[in-house]
């Protein structure tokens, strides 16, 4: 595709003729939006083909009905990217039906049961985790690059990787809990760094946003579990362990953000590990 940034007509943010892939398109079951679900919807109104995946297929269902009663195009594909084979078979699937693969954003994460008391957790909990946090976002790293540097133009694909401040900030101690979330986060901004420097010659880009506390369903549900608190002390700890400047976001704020680095207007920056957390990790 090209892109003429000079011309005054230009609609900003124009993702018409794209097709995007939300890898946890769906959502934790609750009122709060997620970020993945937010993605797909905003993407989906600046003109891309959506295409949302997810374990939990009725989830991505609910996404796609929500895209297309917008009047925008969607789909849902059901993996587990905790398998290789299912991540591939997301974007053969994309490439069959859609032809083309141009965004792919990694909106997926588990904490891992533990026990809170004995802080304990079994090996199997602790690889699963690292298996859907970093493994599978690998692996959609991977098989997403290897569609979109089929495209042609100067501006050939753009994934972004859902990670979080986790990975550089952690509050909460030495609590097996946030292990494989705080390490798969880790792993994650390790892999959008080599997938920049190994696909920036082919101008396929990979950033990572680096989101604080996103007031969605699964933040609140996965906090009560690290902390062990009821549902009305989330915030209230959040500001006291985090020493949040500016709050909690919604996913929505997220979604504009992605939706920048979907863009053509972000086609220069790649390899970026960008703090989404409202000052949260300033230290001033
Ligand atoms: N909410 C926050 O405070 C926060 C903070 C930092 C980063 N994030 C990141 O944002 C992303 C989305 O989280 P969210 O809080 O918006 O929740 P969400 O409700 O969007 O949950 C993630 C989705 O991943 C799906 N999923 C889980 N395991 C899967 C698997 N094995 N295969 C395929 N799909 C699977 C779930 O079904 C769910 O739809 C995650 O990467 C998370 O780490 C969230």
């Amino acid at each position: 595709m090209s892109v003429d940034f000079a011309n005054p007509q230009r609609t900003a943010f124009d993702l018409t003729g794209k097709v995007v892939v939300i890898v946890g398109g769906g959502q934790m079951p609750g009122d709060k939006i997620g970020n993945g679900r937010a993605t797909a919807l905003v993407a989906a109104r600046h003109g891309a083909e959506v295409i949302a995946v997810d374990l939990n297929m009725a989830a991505a269902q609910e996404t796609v009905d929500m895209v297309l009663a917008e009047g925008g195009t969607a789909y849902a594909v059901h993996a587990d990217v905790a398998e290789r084979e299912d991540c591939e078979h997301i974007f053969d699937v994309v490439m069959q039906r859609s032809g083309r693969v141009d965004g792919m954003v990694y909106s997926v994460a588990i904490n891992p049961p533990f026990d809170r008391e004995r802080n304990e957790m079994s090996l199997e909990n602790f690889n699963k985790g690292i298996d859907v946090n970093m493994l599978g976002c690998f692996y959609c790293n991977s098989f997403a690059a290897q569609c979109m540097e089929k495209n042609e133009g100067s501006s050939t694909g753009s994934i972004v990787n859902f990670s979080s401040i986790a990975s550089l900030k952690n509050e909460v101690g030495l609590n097996i809990g946030i292990m494989p979330y705080a390490l798969g986060k880790c792993g994650l901004n390790y892999i959008t760094e080599l997938t920049a420097a190994q696909y920036a010659e082919v101008g396929v880009r990979a950033n990572t946003l680096m989101l604080g506390p996103i007031d969605s369903t699964l933040g609140n549900h996965d906090s009560q579990d690290l902390f062990g608190m009821a549902a009305d002390e989330v915030d209230a700890a959040y500001n006291e362990v985090l020493r949040l400047k500016m709050g909690r976001a919604s996913s929505w704020e997220t979604a504009y953000a992605a939706l920048y680095l979907l863009a053509d207007e972000s086609r220069f920056m790649t390899g970026q590990q960008i703090r989404f957390d409202g000052g949260a990790t300033l230290v001033r």
